[in-house]
């Protein structure tokens, strides 16, 4: 029986057929993680280190990616709109998503790129599956719409305990111009349940889903990245 609050508990298996999943031919890598834990700095790191070994490198994230999903992004993040309801934001994280994918992921794996993604499905699964109570179920239902049957082949998510990430999270965003307030001001106990999420989605899935402490120095997470990514590039296609 699968629970479907259980992010992963009934996904397909990642990994076996990944070259399949869509005729491509390059690699699908997404960083995860709590608020504040460093991933998209351990994004950009990997993503310079993969080009200084010649690789051809796509670099997204999300919501956003892409100019129009940067716009979703916009609604989705402003602390203005708080009477925005869970099944809207789901919705449209998946609007941005199925952008991204459509014009960029697929093109860049069709061609041989290394994809890096800042988060993805799994963010979706974590934060409205489990966070926001609406079950892993139909979050699948839209992905199955929005990103037709692409999985990633390697998932790191960047762990860091609650408070440290928050505290940096808020740091970030009193320095911005823009700031993205409207999750991140979810309580303590709402970002608890998404690391523990992260935590199990790790246990359930752990051929694609690896957890990093994040918690380190800067450069000694990026070797742990780095090892993956090494051991992902080493396993034949
Ligand atoms: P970021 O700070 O990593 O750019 O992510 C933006 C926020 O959006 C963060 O609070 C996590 C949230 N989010 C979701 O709730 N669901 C999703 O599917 C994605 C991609 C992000």
């Amino acid at each position: 029986m699968t629970d479907p609050q259980r992010p992963g508990s009934d996904r397909p298996a990642a990994g076996i057929d990944r070259r399949n999943a869509s005729a491509r031919r390059g690699l699908f890598i997404t960083f995860e993680g709590p608020e504040g834990s460093g991933k998209s700095t351990q994004l950009k790191l990997l993503g310079k280190r993969l080009r200084g070994s010649n690789h051809a490198v796509l670099e997204t994230a999300e919501p956003g990616g892409t100019p129009i999903g940067v716009q979703i992004r916009r609604v989705l993040l402003d602390a203005k709109n708080q009477e925005l309801s869970p099944t809207a934001e789901l919705l449209l994280m998946f609007a941005a998503r199925a952008q991204n994918v459509d014009q960029w992921i697929l093109p860049a794996l069709a061609s041989g790129k290394i994809v890096l993604c800042d988060r993805f499905t799994d963010s979706t699964l974590v934060y409205q599956g489990t966070g926001r109570g609406l079950g892993a179920e139909i979050v699948y239902e839209v992905d199955r719409i929005a990103c037709r049957g692409l999985i990633p082949d390697l998932t790191l998510v960047i762990d860091i305990d609650v408070e440290t990430g928050l505290a940096r999270a808020r740091r970030r965003n009193e320095r911005s111009i823009d700031p993205e307030t409207r999750i991140d001001d979810q309580s303590v106990e709402f970002h608890r349940t998404i690391r523990d999420a992260y935590h199990r989605l790790a246990e359930d899935e752990p051929r694609r889903v690896h957890l990093i402490d994040g918690s380190r120095p800067e450069n000694t997470v990026s070797e742990d990245v780095m090892a993956q990514v090494i051991a992902l590039l080493a396993t034949p296609g």
